[in-house]
């Protein structure tokens, strides 16, 4: 357990570098099940999600060197296995070996990994379009085990275009016979950045990155060598924190072209935002205007940045609507908001309508999860006094180093490791 303790209100000044892709490398290592000879990956992100797939990854007798940054994966002592009740369920994202393990093995079993504080995550769009390419499944409400002697291309129509269901089955139909067309496939760029990595191993996809991906099978993939995208929510995020504290920030090291709408939104709501291809600048001051979001699939507003933005609203003039249509419970974090002074009412578990701009105090507060922990670190930012952040290891999962980090720009916050009291 690690708590942050945040002084208020400070401004944010310098440059920061973005770390890779959480969520392109969940998908990507998982992807190495599919390689047959060594892959090195480089600019592995040092977060907790990312060790706990390495560890899932490390059961299946993948060899593993290095843990961040450059991680070299070797794959020839692969074996089929069931992961351990207790990492599956740590990890989410552990649904990402679904498909490469049975593409790769012919089997896979897994407890389901559940749900989280954010909201139901059925995995229905997973299954049914396995089923498609001849994997048959048995599932109770705890495990659910799946089989395909071999898997067949064919055209799959998602139910939902999920991102994790598209990267499993895009990862499946690398190895399957013939032709895979995946239909209503999710668009985000972590799902071209799988694309891409697995044509450096040897496959055939075309297509990622729209909603019509092309997968044509091949009898198996080599080894090789691929860079993780830079992570668009962490810049994102950094952009925000920025925007709601005031000062200069440069955002490096990030690819601004296919970062979609969120730029003009929040120069619509008043952020003096520089737009260069491999950088943001953020410059205050700002003069910041209440402008609603409604979040959606790739290239919209992501569910993942409601949570910071909902807190940047705080200090914006005027009344915002913030609309999250996929996680019924991404905005009930917001109560801890209010406590910190802001003017906020939740019309529906989707929607919060923000008045603004209001003054924020520090408060003892507990991050509920990896959005809403990183929202409370930027509203404890803009707050006065000190508001101390207890169960900050959510947002290690996603952020690396962020109290680092955030100390470089001249934020005052402090990491308190808690040790379990003895018994
Ligand atoms: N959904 C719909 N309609 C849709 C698309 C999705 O109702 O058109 C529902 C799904 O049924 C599901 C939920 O929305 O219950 C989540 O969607 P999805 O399956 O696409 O999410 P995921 O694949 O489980 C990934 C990211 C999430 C991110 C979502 C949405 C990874 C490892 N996780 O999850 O990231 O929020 O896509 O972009 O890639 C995070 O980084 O904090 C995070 C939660």
């Amino acid at each position: 357990m690690a708590k942050f303790v945040i002084n208020g209100p400070t401004t944010l000044n310098g440059s920061v570098k973005v770390g890779g892709s959480k969520n392109a490398v969940l998908a990507i290592l998982p992807g190495c099940l599919l390689a047959t000879k060594p892959v090195t990956l480089h600019n592995v992100p040092a977060i907790r999600d990312v060790s706990v797939m390495l560890e899932l990854l490390r059961c299946f007798g993948m060899g593993i060197e290095g843990e961040s940054g450059t991680v070299v994966l070797d794959p020839r002592g692969l074996q089929a296995t069931t992961i351990p009740d207790d990492l599956a369920v740590r990890l989410r994202a552990s649904i990402t070996l679904l498909g490469p393990a049975l593409a790769r093995f012919g089997e896979y079993a897994s407890v389901h990994p559940g749900g989280d504080v954010i909201g139901k995550r059925p995995l229905d769009a997973h299954f049914m379009a396995l089923e498609q390419l001849g994997a048959t499944f048995e599932s109770d409400h705890h495990r659910y085990t799946v089989n395909a002697k071999r898997l067949m291309g064919t055209t799959v129509l998602l139910e939902e275009p999920s991102v994790t269901a598209t990267e499993n089955v895009l990862m499946a139909a690398v190895l399957a016979k013939g032709t895979t067309v995946i239909k209503n496939a999710a668009c985000e760029l972590h799902v071209r950045d799988l694309a891409h990595f697995l044509n450096r191993l040897g496959a055939k996809v075309t297509g990622a990155g729209t909603n019509k991906v092309v997968v044509e099978g091949v009898d198996m993939l080599e080894g090789g060598e691929h860079r993780v995208r830079a992570d668009e929510l962490e810049a994102a995020t950094f952009i925000m924190a920025a925007a709601a504290a005031g000062g200069n920030v440069t955002i490096e090291d990030v690819d601004t072209e296919h970062f979609g709408v969120l730029p003009y939104k929040l120069r619509k709501a008043g952020v003096n935002l520089e737009q260069h291809p491999d950088r943001f600048i953020v410059k205050g001051p700002h003069k910041l205007r209440a402008e609603s979001i409604k979040t959606g699939l790739w290239p919209n507003v992501p569910t993942d940045v409601a949570s910071p933005y909902t807190v940047l609203m705080t200090q914006a003039e005027g009344v915002s609507i913030i609309h999250e249509w996929m996680y019924e419970g991404r905005l009930f974090f917001t109560d801890k908001l209010v406590s910190m002074g802001a003017n906020i009412t939740m019309a529906d578990p989707h929607r919060v309508i923000v008045f603004g701009p209001t003054k924020l105090y520090g408060r003892p507060v507990a991050s509920p999860d990896l959005r809403a922990g990183i929202s409370m670190v930027i509203a404890a930012m803009v707050a006065e006094g000190e508001t101390v952040i207890d169960h900050a290891e959510h947002i290690d999962r996603g952020y690396e180093r962020l109290d680092e980090r955030l100390r470089a720009l001249g934020a005052d916050i402090t990491r308190l490791e808690e040790t379990e009291p003895a018994v």
